[in-house]
C-alpha cells in the first residue's frame, strides 16, 4: 500500500464518518452580498467535494452582527441565510463529501476585509472580555455577564440552526485572536469575575459555549474547535508557553464536549515548542486523545501571511512544493494527527485531493493571489 493512501482511510468525529483524512481549511471569501451566500458558492464547495475533500469547512459565518467581520460574509443568524445553507449543504453531500460551517464572532479585533479592501465598511460596537485589543488599546466594549450569556445563546442558536439545515456537524472558530481566543489569551482578558484569571479561569467562556452547542445540537452533532497559538496582528503571540500551559487550557475545554480539535499552524511540520519535535497538532492530539486536524502551507513554499503588506491585503501567493503530500501522509499513519485541512492549495486546485490520490500532486498549481478576485 502507498504511504499516501493513510490519506484516504475514513475517519470518525464523533458519530460522523467522513469519507477521508482531507478538509478544505475554512476560508473567508467576501462573496455572499447581503450576507447571503448564492449559487456560485454552493458550486465553488461543491467543485472542492467532487475533487475529493472529504470535509469541507466552510468560510467564517457570523453568529450575530456584533461579531460579524466587515466584509459581505454570510449572516448565519438571518433566515435566509440559512436558506442558501441548505443549498451549499446538499450541493456539497451530493457530491459525497461531508460540510461543517465555521462559527465566527471577531469580538473587539478589527478584521480589514482580506480580498476586496475597497469594501465598505460598516462599523458594528465591537465587544471582548475586556474591550481590550492584543496591543493594549480599547477596540470596544467589555461584554458584562448578560452580554456574555447573550453570545453563547447565538452560538448556541447557530448550532441548532446547523443541524437543521443539514449540517454534518459545526466548527467553532476559536483561533486567530477572535472572540473565544481573546477570552484565552491573558492579554484580552483582564477580568477578575470568573471569566479571568489563571489559564484555567480563562478557558470558562469557551467550555460554556461548547456545552452550550452541544446541548444545542441533540449531544450528538459533532462540534470541532480551531484554536491557535497566533493572532492574525500577531505571529509570534503564545496562549501556552509550554507544553504543562497547553494541557492546562486544553484539558477542561475538551472535558466540556469537543468533537475534534482543528489546529491552526502557518506551517503544518513546525515543531511547537523548544526541544521537542512535535507539532502544536501532536500536542492537541496526545494531550486531549481527540482527533486533530493540522493545517498550514500543505503542498506550498510560502505561509499564508508571507511576506504581508497593505498592498498584498495579506494573503501570500506561493509555488508548489509537492512533497508535504509524504510528510503528511506518514504523520497520519503514525498518530500525531488524523487529519489535514488545506487552504490556499485547495483554491488553486478544486481537485487536490483527487490529483494526490492518482500520485500526481507534481501536477498541482501554485496559488496565485489573483484567484482571490472570484469564485472559481
Ligand atoms: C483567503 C483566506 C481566508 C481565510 N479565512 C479564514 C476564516 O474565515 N476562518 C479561519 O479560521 N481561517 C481562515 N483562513 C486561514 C485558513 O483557514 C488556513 O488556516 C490558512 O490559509 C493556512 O492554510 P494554507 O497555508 O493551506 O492556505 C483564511 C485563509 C485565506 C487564504
Amino acid at each position: 500500500m502507498s504511504e499516501v493512501e493513510a490519506l484516504f482511510k475514513p475517519l470518525r468525529i464523533g458519530t460522523l464518518e467522513i469519507p477521508n483524512r482531507i478538509a478544505m481549511a475554512p476560508m473567508t471569501r467576501e462573496f455572499a452580498p447581503g450576507g447571503v451566500p448564492g449559487a456560485d458558492v454552493a458550486a465553488y464547495y461543491r467543485r472542492r467535494a467532487e475533487g475529493g475533500a472529504g470535509l469541507i469547512i466552510t468560510e467564517g459565518m457570523a453568529v450575530n452582527a456584533a461579531g460579524a467581520h466587515d466584509g459581505p460574509i454570510p449572516l448565519f443568524y438571518q433566515p435566509e441565510t440559512l436558506a442558501a445553507c441548505r443549498a451549499i449543504v446538499e450541493a456539497v453531500q451530493g457530491a459525497g463529501a461531508r460540510i461543517m460551517p465555521q462559527l465566527w464572532h471577531v469580538g473587539v479585533q478589527d478584521s480589514p476585509t482580506q480580498v476586496n479592501p475597497q469594501t465598505i465598511k460598516q462599523r458594528p460596537a465591537r465587544v471582548g472580555p475586556s474591550g481590550l485589543l492584543g496591543t493594549g488599546e480599547i477596540g470596544g466594549e467589555t461584554l458584562d455577564e448578560s452580554g456574555i450569556a447573550d453570545t453563547v445563546a447565538d452560538f448556541a442558536r447557530a448550532t441548532a440552526a446547523s443541524r437543521q439545515a443539514g449540517f454534518d456537524g459545526v466548527e467553532i472558530h476559536g483561533a486567530h485572536g477572535y472572540l473565544p481566543d481573546q477570552f484565552l489569551w491573558d492579554r484580552t482578558n483582564r477580568r477578575s469575575d470568573g471569566y479571568g484569571g489563571d489559564v484555567r479561569e480563562r478557558t470558562r467562556f469557551v467550555a460554556e459555549l461548547v456545552r452550550a452547542c452541544k446541548i444545542a445540537g441533540g449531544g450528538d452533532f459533532p462540534l470541532v474547535l480551531r484554536m491557535s497559538q497566533w493572532k492574525s496582528f500577531d505571529y509570534d503571540a503564545r496562549l501556552a508557553q509550554s507544553p504543562a500551559d497547553l494541557e492546562a487550557l486544553l484539558v477542561p475545554i475538551a472535558e466540556a464536549g469537543v468533537d475534534a480539535f482543528h489546529c491552526s499552524t502557518r506551517r503544518f511540520w513546525e515543531p511547537a515548542f523548544a526541544g521537542d519535535p512535535l507539532t502544536l497538532a501532536g500536542w492537541f492530539r496526545k494531550i486531549t486523545g481527540k482527533p486533530t486536524i493540522a493545517v498550514g502551507s500543505v503542498t506550498l513554499e510560502h505561509d499564508f501571511k508571507a511576506g504581508k503588506t497593505e498592498a498584498t491585503g495579506g494573503i501570500a501567493e506561493s509555488a508548489t512544493r509537492s512533497r508535504d503530500v509524504e510528510t503528511v501522509a506518514r504523520a497520519i499513519a503514525q498518530g500525531e494527527f488524523d487529519m489535514i485541512a488545506v487552504g490556499r492549495a485547495m483554491i488553486a486546485n478544486p481537485d487536490w485531493a483527487a490529483l494526490v490520490r492518482a500520485g500526481e500532486a507534481h501536477r498541482l498549481r501554485p496559488f496565485a493571489r489573483d484567484m482571490l478576485a472570484a469564485l472559481e
